[in-house]
């Protein structure tokens, strides 16, 4: 999943599509979301429309219904466009917006009823992890959706584990570090709905490049990546891809 954050312009945009399209043989059998920022969705999603296996996402929503409220896009518009995906409660989003846990579970719940699967993220700083707050902290965040949503909430959704300290900072987390945040993540949807956890895709974030991808990916809690810088490079996105092949073989 490749999320350009807010970066390019409308031909970077349409060049990065164009790549991904002609290299989708090369990956067919592994799920493919793209998020562009909002403006160039419409367009990601015409691009992308008669590619199997790579669909678009948004980087938010609001977490209101339609409505006054200027400035936002809501779930149910998102949908409407061709949008199969969104980001919910991204680390940049919780520090730099100021969205708290029952902001971003709202927001999670807006994404289900309007048929959009909410990606939820979760992770900690790296203050928290140094003082060995990293699963009460992820199991905080996750907490917070179920008590808005119901233990049903993660029958239909996705999680994306990204450590703060490890988004954009070249410093990705060991598979072995990822893999025990996520067997806890796992662990803590089985409690309430074993099903879902069976089921659930838990994407790692943060630092993954062509390069580390598929020793990460190789864990047995790591169904995939959140790729945030290499997403904007057609050639490390492309590897990164291809990287999840196995995965699903
Ligand atoms: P980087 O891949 O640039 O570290 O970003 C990860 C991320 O925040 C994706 O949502």
């Amino acid at each position: 999943m490749g999320n350009w954050k807010m970066n390019g312009r409308r031909q970077e945009a349409q060049s990065l599509l164009s790549a991904v399209v002609t290299h989708a043989a090369s990956f067919s059998d592994v799920d493919v979301v793209v998020c562009p920022p909002y403006v160039y969705l419409g367009l990601a999603v015409e691009r992308l429309a008669d590619c199997p296996g790579i669909v678009c996402g948004a980087q938010d929503v609001s977490a209101h219904a339609d409505g006054a409220y200027t400035g936002e896009v809501s779930a149910a518009m998102a949908r409407d466009i061709g949008c199969e995906f969104a980001i919910i409660g991204h680390s940049e989003r919780r520090t730099l917006c100021g969205e708290t846990d029952p902001v971003v579970a709202e927001k999670f719940a807006r994404a289900l009823a309007a048929d959009i699967t909410p990606v939820l993220c979760v992770g900690e700083t790296a203050k928290e992890r140094d003082a060995g707050r990293t699963r009460e902290v992820v199991l905080r965040q996750i907490d917070a959706v179920y008590a808005a949503c119901g233990t049903r909430a993660f029958e239909r959704a996705v999680v994306a584990y990204e450590p703060v300290w490890a988004i954009g900072t070249g410093r990705a987390a060991s598979p072995d570090e990822a893999q025990a945040v996520h067997h806890d993540i796992r662990g803590a949807v089985a409690q309430r709905n074993p099903e879902a956890a069976a089921g659930l895709r838990i994407l790692y974030g943060g630092s993954v490049k062509a390069q580390n991808a598929r020793e990460l990916f190789a864990c047995a809690d790591i169904d995939g990546g959140l790729i945030g810088g290499a997403s904007l490079v057609a050639g490390d996105f492309i590897g990164i891809c291809q990287a999840a092949c196995f995965k699903s073989a």
